[in-house]
């Protein structure tokens, strides 16, 4: 049966793919982005193609605007059976020892503070719905266990405002995970690997296709899935 799931940052890369992936299992997905024009145009697109996809405005950093999209969903479906917490950025590879406090502050506004804000503000429509479903897109770069690990392929990427805003978002899906654990609720983080993305840069090895593929797995599977747990395609990654 057809389901109703908003994906945040549903404009480009791995966002877009997870909508694409969504709507073509015949479920609505709301198309959340903060670029109205390019988030139209690709909603448009999709819908044209004969998927039920919407655009809805969310930008991470405006509160107003995830009120306003929570309204209008609920307006339209009155209830979210999922909630794909995609939208991230990368400011700079600035190191631990000299990132600047602004630097900080912005990735940590957009990663860590606007995505607990947009899961706030769709948590009853979420509640209302049947499936209970919460992914927030990490990195593995967020894992402190992995970077440990002096074999780790990415043990030399450290950029401490990206990094550490993710080990936030991490810290958030355990606790959250806990919290709405009586309530039937799966909340999961989910690293996509390193993707040729806007953000991955034109090197990455994986498309968006394999990126988006983790978080529409934990979207789609049956209600009596793992909460709390990191997860990456065929397996989980230490925190
Ligand atoms: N690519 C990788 O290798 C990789 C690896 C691990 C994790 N990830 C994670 O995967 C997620 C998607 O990244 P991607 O690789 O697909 O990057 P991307 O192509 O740059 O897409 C990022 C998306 O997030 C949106 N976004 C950024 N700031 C926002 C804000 N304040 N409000 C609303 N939307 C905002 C962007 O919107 P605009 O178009 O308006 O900028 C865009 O839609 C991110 O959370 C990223 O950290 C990516």
């Amino acid at each position: 049966m057809s389901k109703v799931f908003l994906v945040t940052g549903g404009n480009k890369g791995i966002g877009k793919e997870i909508v694409k992936q969504l709507g073509l299992h015949g479920h609505t997905v709301y198309l959340g982005a903060r670029n109205v024009e390019e988030g139209r145009n690709i909603a448009e697109a999709f819908e044209a193609s004969g998927l039920d996809v919407r655009f809805v405005y969310i930008d991470l950093t405006d509160v107003n605007s995830q009120k306003e999209a929570a309204d209008h969903i609920k307006s339209k479906s009155g209830l979210l059976d999922g909630l794909i917490n995609n939208a991230g950025m990368i400011n700079d590879f600035d190191l631990a020892s000299s990132v600047s406090l602004e630097s900080l502050r912005e990735t940590f506004e957009t990663n860590y503070f606007g995505t607990v804000m947009v899961t706030q503000n769709m948590l009853s429509l979420l509640r209302a719905g049947e499936r209970k479903v919460i992914v927030n897109v990490s990195t593995g770069l967020g894992s402190m266990a992995m970077h440990g690990d002096p074999s780790w392929p990415f043990h030399g990427t450290n950029p401490l405002a990206y990094n550490s805003s993710k080990a936030a978002l991490n810290m958030f899906t355990v606790l959250l995970a806990k919290e709405l654990r009586a309530e039937g609720f799966r909340v999961n983080s989910v690293s996509p690997g390193w993707i040729a993305t806007d953000l991955g840069g034109e090197q990455a090895p994986g498309t968006p296709e394999e990126g988006a593929a983790i978080a529409v797995e934990c979207a789609l599977e049956g209600n009596d899935s793992q909460t709390g747990l990191f997860r990456t395609t065929g397996g989980t990654i230490p925190w």
